[in-house]
């Protein structure tokens, strides 16, 4: 089975289920999985189920989709994602967004915790993400072209849309929370980068790394799905401060804020035209 074939049945298996369509896609990331509880009309649909897909196997992410209405919106939430690090290929790791783009969605909302490299930062912040660095150059558009994807070639210049993160200021500040914007960095990991990465990382022009978004957002643009990104800081990264890096102290950092962070992505749902 060719892979848009494989997208195409996972679309068939999903349209099935759900008497919608979607019109806002959401990823959500490490230990941001409870926006889910905002979701009325849910039909969940665990990723196990859909012919193709992988099982996502990290602890503080679950493996499903969640269909329904968040702020009177159609929505489809990924709860939980697939990462570089465990080992997929890349069409797989952007299988879900292939779906939610062949669904119709037409605005995607990608979360992910981040090491903070600005020293502005402190763990707990919530970043708008205004641009990228696709570190290790990995792309979801490379190979077979796919024209039920989008073009060969497209703009990655306001990859994450200009107009989103205007009304994500207003959002933030409704809401009471420091508005923090900035570039972030993909690293794969699994490993935490080294002081001296992040260190070059910072020359080049991150503010925030991470081991996520960047195949997701690339794939999205391809379909001409506009986007919206969001990091929580959940440490400072290697070498910014004395802290050893820890998988607890993201998810424990996560969840300290998730009340911020789920009021902002409603919010914002709710403003998407
Ligand atoms: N580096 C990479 N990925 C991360 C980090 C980090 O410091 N924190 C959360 N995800």
């Amino acid at each position: 089975m060719s892979y848009l074939e494989e997208v195409i049945q996972a679309v068939e298996y999903i349209k099935e289920k759900i008497s919608f369509r979607p019109e806002i896609g959401i990823i959500l990331g490490s230990g941001l999985g409870e926006l889910v509880n905002e979701v009325e009309k849910q039909v969940v649909i665990q990723y196990s189920d859909i012919p193709g897909f992988p099982v996502s196997s990290v602890k503080g992410h679950a493996g499903n989709f969640i269909f329904g209405q968040l702020r009177e919106k159609n929505v489809a939430v990924m709860q939980g994602r697939f990462h570089f690090y465990e080992g997929y290929p890349i069409s797989k790791v952007v299988l879900g967004v292939r779906v939610m783009g062949l669904l119709g969605i037409k605005t995607i909302f990608v979360t992910n915790a981040a090491g903070g490299i600005n020293k502005a930062f402190k763990p707990g912040d919530l970043m708008v993400i205004k641009d990228h660095i696709n570190f290790p150059g990995e792309n979801p558009a490379f190979g077979e072209e796919i024209p039920e994807f989008g073009p060969r070639f497209f703009d990655m210049t306001n990859a994450y849309d200009p107009e989103l993160m205007e009304k994500a200021k207003k959002a933030y500040e409704k809401n009471g929370v420091p508005y923090r914007e900035g570039v972030y960095a993909f690293c794969k990991g699994p490993s935490y980068e080294t002081p001296a990465e992040i260190k070059m990382l910072s020359i080049i022009g991150a503010d925030a790394v991470g081991m996520s978004t960047v195949p997701e957002v690339i794939a999205a643009r391809q379909m001409n799905i506009k986007v919206f990104g969001m990091s929580c800081i959940t440490n400072m990264a290697a070498g910014i401060s004395k802290t050893k890096l820890s998988h607890k102290e993201v998810v424990e950092t996560s969840n300290r804020v998730k009340d911020s962070f789920i009021k902002i992505i409603a919010h914002m749902v709710g403003e998407v035209e």
